[in-house]
């Protein structure tokens, strides 16, 4: 079932596989997409369909060194020389966009200003990936540094990243994309707001459980009504635990999250299984209990192997599957899985940062 096509709202998938979100942190000087990344992407074109790493909506968005922004004229423009080389490849590509909240530091941040959150709360050992010596996006540059206490937003700082959302989704659609993933999950700004453990606002954000979701209702229906509800789609990571963010209910937190998202009509929800953290995958029940809530695509990632992937597909809890890190190390892993060939392993010491050695240079077999 993985190599059959699928419809996503409007867009005709060549196969059921998706390549996720990963963050490689090699955007040069302004946070602008490089060919070097119009390459990367355009070798993973036989995916389904391609998610861009996390790209953030603004410069308070940016949690890491060297992220690509879509902010910015030029970085439409980087961004549109990447959309192009995988269109030109048959391939379609969503941006993930990206608020990373308090998972940042205040050498990103304007002015050295604190990173924002929903609330001033720090999580203790998250750390972020830093330039401090501005070598630049170079081999081995880079290093790991505990991120900067946050402040809370206010009402009117919330309006206006809901506005930087908007502005981002309409850029992303200009640059070539076709269509917009928020960033929902991993412990980021959106996440912040959902969870009840980094949400302690007694204001309309935060308290009860619709108002934890209010952002998340508000960002997603300003950008559906922006682009279109078939163009959007969100992501969320309903038991993993990074960054620091937990949910006390998830699984009650999540569905309603779901359902909201039913009723605005976006074209999928992606969950973000299981992660490095070892989160559990998630229970049989939770996954029909998605499927009964949110009537449009199901994607899901986390240690999929292609027997787990057809599994889910059979069963039906999923439409489609993304492959992470299996992504990173074959290009063609579309290819491979049909043909079940050996698989590369991903070399994480180049994950963050660095020049195209583990980035552009994994054997392809499908060219041998
Ligand atoms: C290097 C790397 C960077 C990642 N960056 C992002 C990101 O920017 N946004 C996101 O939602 N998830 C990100 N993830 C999580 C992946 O999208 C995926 O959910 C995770 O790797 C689990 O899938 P896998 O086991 O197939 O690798 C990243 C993962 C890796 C390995």
């Amino acid at each position: 079932m993985l190599f059959q096509p699928f419809q996503l709202a409007k867009l005709s998938l060549k196969n059921r596989i998706v390549m996720p979100p990963m963050t490689r942190s090699r955007a040069n000087t302004g946070e602008v997409a490089t060919d070097l990344m119009a390459e990367y992407y355009s070798q993973r074109a036989s995916a389904g369909l391609i998610i861009s790493e996390g790209t953030q909506v603004s410069r308070q968005g940016q949690g890491y060194a060297w992220t690509p922004g879509i902010f910015s004229k030029a970085q439409i423009e980087g961004w549109g020389k990447v959309t192009k080389a995988v269109h030109e490849k048959d391939g379609l590509m969503f941006a993930q966009l990206w608020h990373v909240g308090r998972v940042s530091h205040t050498s990103l941040q304007e002015n050295g200003k604190a990173p924002v959150s929903a609330s001033a709360i720090l999580a203790e050992g998250v750390k972020v990936f830093l330039d401090l010596e501005g070598k630049g996006p170079g081999e081995g540059a880079g290093e790991m540094v505990q991120h900067s206490l946050p402040t809370e937003l206010t009402v009117s700082q919330i309006k206006s990243i809901i506005a930087d959302f908007v502005h981002a989704a309409k850029n992303a659609i200009l640059a070539g994309f076709d269509g917009v993933e928020l960033h929902g999950a991993n412990g980021y700004l959106i996440e912040q707001f959902i969870d009840s453990q980094t949400n302690l606002r007694s204001d309309a954000y935060g308290g009860s459980l619709e108002n934890r979701l209010r952002f998340l209702r508000e960002v997603t229906t300003a950008v559906a009504d922006a682009i279109g509800p078939e163009k959007v789609g969100v992501r969320q990571a309903p038991l993993t635990t990074l960054m620091g963010a937990t949910d006390d209910n998830p699984e009650e937190t999540y569905i309603a999250a779901a359902k909201m998202l039913n009723e605005i009509g976006i074209a999928y929800i992606h969950i973000a299984e299981a992660d490095w953290d070892n989160a559990p995958i998630m229970p049989v029940a939770f996954k029909e209990a998605y499927r009964e809530a949110f009537k449009g695509t199901l994607i899901y990632a986390g240690k999929y192997t292609k027997e787990r992937a057809d599994e889910a597909l059979a069963k039906g809890w999923t439409d489609l599957v993304a492959f992470g890190r299996p992504f990173i190390a074959n290009p063609d892993l579309p290819y491979r899985l049909a043909n079940n060939l050996r698989l590369n392993e991903p070399d994480k010491t180049k994950f963050f940062g660095g020049t195209g050695k583990g980035y552009t240079d994994y054997p392809i077999a499908s060219q041998n």
